[in-house]
């Protein structure tokens, strides 16, 4: 393993957010359900809205067969709702095409309506360990700046280093989940946009910016 994943892993089983109600499950669809909230919801407003909502409806059929208003009037408050619908669509197909078994490989999460890239891998590395990179925002911000990754966030370089960086870090399947969910503790709580808390950072020791621009920490990445 890399010392960077091997340090992140550490962190996160020690140190990382354990009180995020969605952790304490390993089963697909309440899980799925909780990546589309956070796609573009933070976790403090999330996690009561998601523990009423699996609640509800526990699995893919129960949410497939409930009237979309109903389920729309649950979502109300967390916005984007193209999400919810979204998602009900995936609860549907989960019944027609996978017998109500929602899948938790990454080829099968993407054929679900409303499930990209970073969501299918956020999925599969939490629940099998299956071996992909989840790359959102934090984690660009997290990678270029350990690794100083230049050039500006959408640019082709940029993506493209960000991904390479991000598969080579990788570590085996029995750490996968622990490590993706170490990278969104760490860009969440310690390498934020604004403030990078290096002192309590656990791999600020291999952090490329901390050695060769410290106090500069949060000038990577680079803005659009
Ligand atoms: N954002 C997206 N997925 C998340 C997760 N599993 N935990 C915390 N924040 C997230």
């Amino acid at each position: 393993m890399t010392a960077f994943a091997e340090r992140l892993t550490r962190w996160q089983r020690s140190e990382g957010r354990k009180a995020l109600p969605w952790l304490r499950t390993r089963d697909p669809f309440q899980r799925l359900v909780a990546e589309v909230m956070l796609q573009q919801t933070q976790t403090g407003t999330v996690a009561p809205y998601w523990e009423r909502f699996v609640g509800r409806w526990p699995t893919a059929a129960a949410l497939a067969a409930e009237d979309r208003d109903v389920v729309m009037k649950a979502w109300e408050g967390l916005g984007y709702y193209r999400r919810c619908r979204l998602l009900c669509d995936a609860a549907e197909r989960v019944v027609t095409d996978f017998g109500g078994v929602t899948p938790s490989d990454y080829a099968s999460l993407l054929t679900l309506p409303g499930i990209g890239d970073a969501t299918a891998a956020s999925l599969a590395a939490a629940i099998t360990g299956e071996r992909r990179a989840m790359i959102d925002g934090n984690v660009k911000r997290v990678l270029s700046r350990v690794f100083r990754i230049e050039g500006a966030v959408g640019e082709k370089a940029f993506e493209a280093e960000v991904r390479s960086r991000a598969e080579a870090e990788l570590p085996g399947t029995e750490d996968m989940a622990a490590y993706t969910q170490g990278l969104m503790d760490l860009g969440a709580t310690v390498c934020r946009p604004k403030a990078a808390d290096c002192g309590r950072c656990p791999v600020a020791l291999l952090c490329r910016s901390h050695a060769e621009t410290p106090g500069e920490e949060t000038a990577l990445p680079r803005p659009k």
